[in-house]
């Protein structure tokens, strides 16, 4: 079932788990996320990149794909439509086309301009009932064409982005995109206590803090971020080097080329199947199985 972001992040963020939101790249990504979603009765955000949503064909398609699978597979559980890292005209192309969920990514802007645009597109989103994430401080690495230098999100500006009146915040705090080198120092669980408890008393809730760059961070630092307030963790390498090794193993184990698998819906079934369990580990580290 298709709902806004908030519905399922509050309730995250209440009851101390967190919600993965998995980026999708095609129709087997978007496929295996609601299947795992429903299967193991997971709230769960689907999220798409700008490049992705060029990929796959624009906006409505992207919404409509998401959609009418929901549907399609009868997938019970909450689910979120989400816009991951949008910039500004995509973030309304987005709320145009039914994304219930709009990451707007002003982090490489001078912080005015950042609070401007997000107060902007708030107002449009929440007049739809669509949620709203904003970014303060940077992620590190690469993601898509977005490239960040990883700077830690200054409390003040967290404090002020909060006050913008956004659903969910992402804040740096030593988080990276893609993978993370052998030197990283882990993510900086100090300075999310800080960002929380300033955050939480400027809004008076307990306002839900987005981790990105998910993959690759060791298990006990997702649950010491969740204790801190993450509660939504978004992941997209992982899976994409799951589906990979696994499609990768098909092919030079030969199997490939016995029967009908040159059919993609078969060649490409072991990188679904792959995909599939590496969703459903994260969602167990994450707390959100059995929550929907
Ligand atoms: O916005 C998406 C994520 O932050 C994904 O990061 O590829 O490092 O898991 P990741
Ligand atoms: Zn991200």
């Amino acid at each position: 079932t298709i709902v806004s972001g908030k519905e399922i992040i509050q309730q995250a963020r209440t009851e101390q788990y967190a919600v993965g939101a998995f980026n999708t790249n095609n129709l087997e990504w978007t496929k295996a996320i609601l299947h795992m979603a429903a299967t193991q009765k997971a709230p769960t955000f689907v999220a798409a990149s700008m490049g992705a949503i060029k990929y796959m064909g624009g906006y409505k398609t992207v919404a409509h794909l998401i959609q009418d699978l929901d549907d399609a597979l009868d997938v019970s559980v909450p689910i979120a439509i989400h816009l991951d890292h949008g910039d500004y005209d995509a973030s309304l192309a987005a709320i145009d086309a039914g994304f219930t969920s709009i990451m707007f990514d002003g982090s490489h802007l001078p912080l005015n301009e950042n609070l401007a645009r997000t107060r902007e597109i708030v107002q449009i989103a929440h007049e739809k009932g669509i949620s709203v994430e904003a970014e303060v401080g940077s992620i590190g690495g690469e993601e898509d064409g977005i490239i960040g230098n990883g700077e830690i999100a200054p409390i003040a500006d967290a404090v002020a982005m909060v006050n913008t009146q956004i659903d969910f915040l992402a804040a740096g705090i030593g988080n990276i995109h893609g993978a993370y080198p052998d030197n990283w120092h882990g993510l900086n669980l100090d300075h999310l206590q800080k960002l929380t408890t300033a955050v939480n008393d400027a809004a008076g809730y307990n306002v839900p803090i987005v981790l990105h760059g998910g993959s690759g961070v060791p298990d006990d630092q997702i649950l010491k971020a969740i204790a801190l307030g993450v509660a939504k963790v978004n992941v997209n390498t992982e899976a994409q080097l799951a589906f990979h090794q696994a499609v990768r193993d098909f092919v030079l184990s030969g199997q490939d080329l016995q029967g009908k698998n040159y059919d993609p819906r078969k060649f490409l079934a072991p990188g679904v199947v792959a995909i599939e369990k590496s969703l459903t580990e994260r969602m167990s580290i994450f707390g959100s199985i059995g929550k929907a």
